[in-house]
C-alpha cells in the first residue's frame, strides 16, 4: 500500500486531491465517491445572498477558460443550514471557502464558520474585491493580506488556508504578510484577471468585460509560484491551476506543493480527481516511492 497522506498543518489528509472553490457542488455526489477525496471544498461562501455577475459568466480560451461568477451566493445562513450539514455527512474534511467585502466581515464570516464542528478548516479568498480599497483585491496589497488574515486568527484556532492572488509583482512577499499574520497554509493560486473580445461583435466575452483564467494555460505558472514561495516560507502549499493529470499533481508537488486543487478538469470530466490520484499511484509504483511526501519540493535544480 502506498503512503498517499499528507498534512495541511493540523488537518490530516487521506490523500493530496482536492476540489477547487468554485468548480465544485453538492451535486457531483451523484457521479464522484466523496469520500475518495482529499478534502472537500465547496464554492465560496459570502456573508449576504448575491446575484452574481451579468451573462455570459464563462468562455472557453485556448488551453483554459475565463469566469467571472461574481461569488453568486445564497449567503451564510443558508450555508449554515444547508451546505455544511450536507458535507458533513462524507469522511473527508470539510474546508469552507469565504469571500467577503472587508476584514471585518471575513472575520465575522469565520468566526460563525469556525464554530461549526463539520468544518474542519476555512480557506480565505482573498482575490476578491476589498470595497473598503477601491475594490482592489485584498491579496494584491502585502499590508492588507495581514491585517485579514492577522484579524481571521484573532477569531479561530482552526486550521487556516489563505488562498493568494496571483495577480500580483510578487508572490513570495504576499505569502509572506500571510504567514506573519498567522496563516496555517497557502493556496497557490486564485485566477488570473484576463479578457477576451469577441472580433464580430467587439463586445468582451465575459459580461463583466475582465474574467479570471484557469485551466492547463496558467500551469507553468503556477508551478513557478509555488517554486517561489516554497522558497520563502515554511508553510504547507496547496497547488492550484492548471491540473489536468496525475503529472501535472506530482510536478505541483516537486515544486513545493503538499496537496493540489482541481478546477477546470473537473468541468471535463466530473471524475477527473479520482483519475489524477489513480496516476499518482501509478507514478508512485513506477519509480518506487512509499510514502508521498518523499517528493515534496524535490525539484532538481542543479
Ligand atoms: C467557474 C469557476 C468558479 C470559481 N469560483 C471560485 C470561488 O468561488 N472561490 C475561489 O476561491 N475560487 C474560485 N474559482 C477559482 C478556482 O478555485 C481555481 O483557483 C482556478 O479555477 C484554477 O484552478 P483550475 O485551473 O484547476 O481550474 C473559480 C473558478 C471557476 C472556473
Amino acid at each position: 500500500m502506498r503512503n498517499l497522506q499528507v498534512s495541511i498543518g493540523s488537518l490530516h489528509l487521506k490523500n493530496p486531491i482536492m476540489p477547487a472553490s468554485g468548480t465544485f457542488g453538492e451535486e457531483m455526489a451523484k457521479v464522484l465517491d466523496f469520500n475518495q477525496l482529499g478534502a472537500l471544498v465547496p464554492k465560496s461562501i459570502t456573508k449576504m445572498p448575491r446575484k452574481g455577475n451579468a451573462t455570459p459568466r464563462i468562455c472557453e480560451t485556448v488551453g483554459g477558460m475565463i469566469n467571472s461568477i461574481g461569488i453568486q451566493s445564497k449567503g451564510l445562513d443558508y450555508y449554515q443550514k444547508v451546505i455544511v450539514p450536507f458535507y458533513g455527512q462524507f469522511d473527508s474534511p470539510l474546508i469552507s471557502s469565504i469571500s467577503a467585502d472587508s476584514i471585518e466581515e471575513f472575520a465575522e464570516v469565520s468566526e460563525k464558520l469556525a464554530a461549526m464542528k463539520e468544518v474542519a478548516a476555512l480557506e480565505l479568498n482573498i482575490s476578491c474585491p476589498n470595497l473598503k480599497n477601491n475594490g482592489l483585491a485584498f491579496g494584491m496589497d502585502e499590508e492588507i493580506t495581514y491585517q485579514l488574515v492577522k484579524a481571521v486568527r484573532g477569531v479561530t484556532d482552526k486550521p487556516l488556508i489563505t488562498k493568494l492572488s496571483p495577480n500580483v509583482t510578487s508572490i513570495g512577499t504576499i505569502a509572506q504578510a500571510a504567514d506573519k499574520g498567522g496563516s496555517d497554509a497557502l493556496t497557490v493560486a486564485n485566477t488570473f484577471i484576463a479578457m477576451a473580445i469577441d472580433v464580430h461583435s467587439r463586445k468582451p466575452k465575459i459580461g463583466n468585460g475582465m474574467g479570471g483564467i484557469s485551466g492547463p494555460a496558467i500551469k507553468p505558472l503556477i508551478v513557478r509560484m509555488i517554486y517561489q514561495v516554497h522558497q520563502v516560507t515554511g508553510l504547507p502549499i496547496i497547488g492550484c491551476g492548471g491540473v489536468m493529470t496525475g503529472e501535472d499533481a506530482i510536478e505541483m508537488m516537486l515544486a513545493g506543493a503538499t496537496a493540489v486543487q482541481v478546477g477546470t478538469a473537473s468541468f471535463i470530466q466530473p471524475t477527473a480527481m479520482l483519475t489524477i490520484l489513480a496516476e499518482i499511484e501509478e507514478y508512485m509504483e513506477q519509480y518506487g516511492i512509499d510514502t508521498i511526501t518523499d517528493i515534496i519540493g524535490k525539484v532538481d535544480i542543479s
